[in-house]
């Protein structure tokens, strides 16, 4: 099992004991459906991390350089990216490709491809170093940010990442995203409550009564053993 599974066997199992130790606390209210719990404020804030790519809203206190990045990168980092982040085996390139995206192979890299540098701080944030997400400090995170985008020559080497100037950088590829949907029938405004009048739907069929799912109200292990 590698360990990153194996975290995730880790969380799953934590998730389990949480909803069992939480689950009386269940209020009967619209939108119940007889399981589950409300969440707390504490659980929505561990979970609410995204830090948006076009303004930065969502990043954190906290700031780092250049410097403190290439050191970060260098233990954490450069195994699997390389030492310049030019990829190590199969594991992606951080860095190059610019001008590659119209060839037959282009090179989607954070320099050549991405639009935002905030989403490179979330991205780093949530999900590297692959092995051990959520484990790099706030600071960390924005000084690899700083470094990467150092290493595509999209800041100077005394730049310092903070929740104030990674929204400001301007990403090479950024103005060939399209940020309008031209189909005409896309233009009205999603709906995003109570879009639909209840009394308007008519449910025409259902799974009920098709022998699709085996109903049993025993105990598992009556289930198992039929
Ligand atoms: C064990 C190998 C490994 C280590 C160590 C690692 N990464 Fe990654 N990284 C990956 C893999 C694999 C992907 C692609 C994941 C995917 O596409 O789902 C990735 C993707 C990325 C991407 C997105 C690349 C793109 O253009 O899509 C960034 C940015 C990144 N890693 C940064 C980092 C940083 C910063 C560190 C150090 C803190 C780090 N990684 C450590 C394996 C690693």
């Amino acid at each position: 099992m590698s360990s990153s599974v194996k975290h995730r066997a880790l969380l799953c199992a934590g998730m389990v004991i949480a909803a069992g130790t939480f689950a009386y606390a269940a209020e009967p209210g619209p939108g119940y459906y007889g399981y589950g719990q409300r969440a707390t404020p504490e659980q929505i804030a561990g979970w609410d991390i995204d830090a948006r790519g076009e303004d930065g809203v969502g990043l954190p206190e906290g700031r780092g350089g250049v410097i403190r990045g290439s050191e970060v990168y260098a233990e954490q980092c450069a195994a699997c990216h390389g030492t310049f982040g030019e990829g190590e085996g199969r594991f992606p390139k951080l860095v190059g490709g610019a001008g590659s995206l119209r060839h037959d192979r282009p090179e989607l890299t954070v320099g050549s491809y991405w639009p935002f540098a905030p989403t490179l701080w979330d991205y780093i944030n949530r999900a590297m170093p692959m092995a051990a997400p959520h484990t790099l400090s706030a600071d960390d995170v924005y000084a690899l940010t700083a470094y990467i985008l150092n290493l595509n020559d999209i800041v100077p080497s005394e730049f310092v990442a903070d929740r104030e100037s990674l929204p400001k950088v301007k990403m090479p590829n950024r103005d060939n995203f399209l940020w309008t949907d031209p189909r005409p029938d896309t233009a009205a405004k999603p709906c995003m409550n109570a879009c639909v009048d209840p009394a308007s739907v008519k449910i025409v069929s259902t799974a009920e009564g098709k022998n699709l799912t085996p109903r049993t109200t025993g105990p598992l292990d009556t289930m198992l053993a039929k």
